[in-house]
């Protein structure tokens, strides 16, 4: 084989070998930003999400820095930013440019003013800052395909005191959405793996808001 040939090869074996171990580019079961716009908003899912619920067991605090990942529509984003408001701020982050383009035109249009949007990577988060309170993670976890190594990235810009929240489809349900598509199956056990495996421990569960459909796990470090 010629030498310059040769050089082509091991530029291509090294190149699919890095990309390989490096860093997931893909979601699991994307849609345009419309299609999500339109589902994420529509009034019977809201209803489901129980979001006031949720926001009391958060125990937001104004001033606290809060990461809103994969923030969709920015559902949970507003009030978050309510509830943190004046001082606090909320990083929504998302791998979608139209969705943040979304939120930023709602805050604006409603005078939310303690939003950052921040355009993620499949792998990490890209926060801008490493001071974060509370990260918070609705209906998401089961989109991302490399989770142990997006938790632990995640991990990264938390406070010492920081908790993660996570609220993830129950994949013991009968009825679970996606029961057809194993890949978007996310065990409790799992989570719990993946979180040590980042240095977190099960800090609370709130069992009670959704049972027997959603996970409601709430980590602290270890
Ligand atoms: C089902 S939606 C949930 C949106 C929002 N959390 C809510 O509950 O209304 C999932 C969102 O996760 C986003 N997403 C998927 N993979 C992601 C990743 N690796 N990092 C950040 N966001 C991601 C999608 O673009 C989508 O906006």
């Amino acid at each position: 084989m010629a030498r310059k040939t040769r050089s082509w090869l091991w530029l291509g074996v090294a190149v699919v070998l890095a990309g390989g171990a490096v860093e997931s580019k893909a979601q699991l079961a994307p849609r345009k930003a419309d299609d999500w716009i339109t589902t994420l908003e529509s009034p019977q899912r809201v209803a489901g999400q129980k979001i006031d619920e949720v926001l009391a067991k958060l125990a937001l605090k104004p001033g606290m820095a809060v990461a809103d990942i994969g923030a969709g529509s920015g559902l949970f984003t507003r009030p978050i930013a309510k509830a943190v408001a004046p001082s606090g701020k909320v990083y929504a982050v998302d791998i979608q440019q139209d969705l943040l383009d979304y939120i930023n035109k709602r805050d604006k249009d409603e005078n939310i003013r303690n939003v950052q949007t921040v355009l993620g990577a499949y792998d990490d988060p890209k926060l801008p800052a490493r001071n974060i309170d509370l990260a918070f993670i609705n209906d998401v976890l089961h989109h991302i395909e490399k989770r142990a190594a997006y938790l632990k990235a995640l991990g990264t810009y938390m406070k010492p005191s920081g908790r993660i929240a996570i609220i993830e489809m129950n994949k013991n349900d009968p009825n679970t959405p996606h029961k057809s598509q194993p890949e978007l199956l996310v065990g409790r056990e799992e989570i719990l793996q993946w979180m040590s495996d980042a240095g977190f421990k099960l800090v609370d569960e709130h069992a009670d808001l959704f049972p027997g459909t959603k996970w409601f796990l709430v980590f602290g470090r270890k």
